[in-house]
């Protein structure tokens, strides 16, 4: 998919999925779609589910400008995802126009649980529990830990999506093994998933180059993230994993919220510093009644390849016992494995003994994620 330049801006199937939509309005005196005739000018597309429409005033006859223009208009605002549409005619100002605004996206449908309530506008339909992956700061392993979950959770014959929420930093389309990949527009007008193994990822770094998100604003971030949910074509789904962004921000706030998480996996390593983000996540899904699942402690100790000892490296132990005294399960511990750190860097399934303490840890998740949500 390579659209011209101007509709790069800010993302490039967002315009490949309006010109698409736009090939549904026609115009009256040639009958030709307006996508196609030449009417259409510029897609533009400033950020994540915003979109301005320039359209040629040349090519329309005067008494049917209005007409074209709310017709475009709606037709863009079918588009799963778009939040803000302007439509505008070459050499109007920037602020004139027919503008259309929507705080939700169009391909939202509501999903029922019985214990919720009020509205969740970026549910995808089809998924059966949505999981959150969460630590309090990065580099402890989230990332790690979602990803062979999720092969771990496809090996035991579930079907499985992951999304990659970390906008600032995907490392999910490495640990995968898929970097440079871009997401394709399907023919529902959704986007497609990238599939790995059966496994179905989104990640930001399937959507714009490496880096650019670096310099986003907040709103930008969120829309980005209502399209990664609710843009996707998740199909039907046991679980889908979200690999959250690190901390307890306005942004993992806004996520868990409106996807409704139906729970949460906490990921720390052993230090007493760590603890106290442990704390931080366990406070934060008490405060959007989502259910921790439990903790993970990534980096517990340290297996010595040659005498087959345990090293201790950081206080084994220590997020189990902060579990405990905060009254959340704890689900297992995952050693430093330099393994581990060699696959997720070069996209590898993981084998041997590691790849079965994963497995031990996602029969555990899921057995809590059917548990809290019976
Ligand atoms: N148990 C582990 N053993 C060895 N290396 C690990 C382990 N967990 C994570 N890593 C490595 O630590 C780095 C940070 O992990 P990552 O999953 O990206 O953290 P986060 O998503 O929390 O920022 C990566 O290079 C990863 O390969
Ligand atoms: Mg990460």
């Amino acid at each position: 998919m390579k659209p011209p330049e101007r509709e790069e801006k800010g993302g490039g199937w967002d315009a490949a999925r309006i010109r698409r939509a736009l090939r549904s309005v026609t115009d009256p005196v040639s009958g030709q779609n307006i996508a196609d005739n030449g009417c259409v000018r510029e897609v533009i597309v400033p950020a994540p589910g915003q979109v301005t429409i320039e359209l040629e005033p040349d090519k329309v006859r005067e008494g049917d400008r209005e007409s074209l223009r709310t017709a475009t208009a709606k037709a863009v605002q079918s588009v799963g995802g778009i939040s803000q549409v302007q439509v505008r005619y070459a050499g109007e100002p920037e602020e004139t126009g027919l503008r259309l605004e929507r705080s939700v996206p169009a391909a939202a449908p509501a999903h029922s649980r019985s214990h919720e309530t009020g509205p969740r506008p970026m549910r995808p339909e089809g998924v059966r529990y949505i999981l959150a992956v969460s630590s309090a700061k990065g580099g402890v392993g989230k990332s790690t830990v979602a990803v062979n979950l999720a092969r771990a959770l496809a090996q035991r014959g579930r079907r499985v999506g992951l999304l990659d929420a970390d906008v600032y930093g995907p490392s999910v389309p490495t640990m995968i093994g898929k970097t440079g990949a871009l997401a394709d527009v399907g023919p529902s007008e959704r986007i497609m998933p990238i599939d790995v193994h059966g496994i179905r990822v989104m990640s930001m770094g399937f959507i714009i180059p490496e880096g650019k998100a670096v310099a986003w604003r907040g709103p930008m971030v969120m829309n980005a993230l209502v399209q990664m949910l609710s843009g996707v074509d998740w199909g039907e789904l046991d679980y889908l994993l979200l690999d959250l962004p690190p901390g307890t921000g306005d942004v993992q706030l806004t996520l868990v919220q409106q996807a409704s998480v139906d729970g949460a996996v906490i990921v720390s390593t052993p230090q007493e510093v760590a603890l106290a983000d442990v704390r931080r996540g366990v406070e934060f899904f008490a405060r959007t009644q989502v259910p921790v699942l439990g903790v993970i402690e990534n980096m517990s100790f340290l297996k010595d390849a040659a005498t087959g000892l345990e090293v201790d490296l950081f206080g084994r132990g220590g997020a189990r016992t902060e579990a405990g005294k905060l009254g959340v399960p704890f689900i297992g511990e995952v050693p430093f494995d330099v393994g581990l750190r060699k696959a997720s860097d070069a996209g590898d399934q993981l084998t041997g003994a590691i790849g079965r303490i994963f497995g031990v840890l996602a029969e555990l998740v899921e057995e809590s994620a059917v548990a809290q949500n019976r």
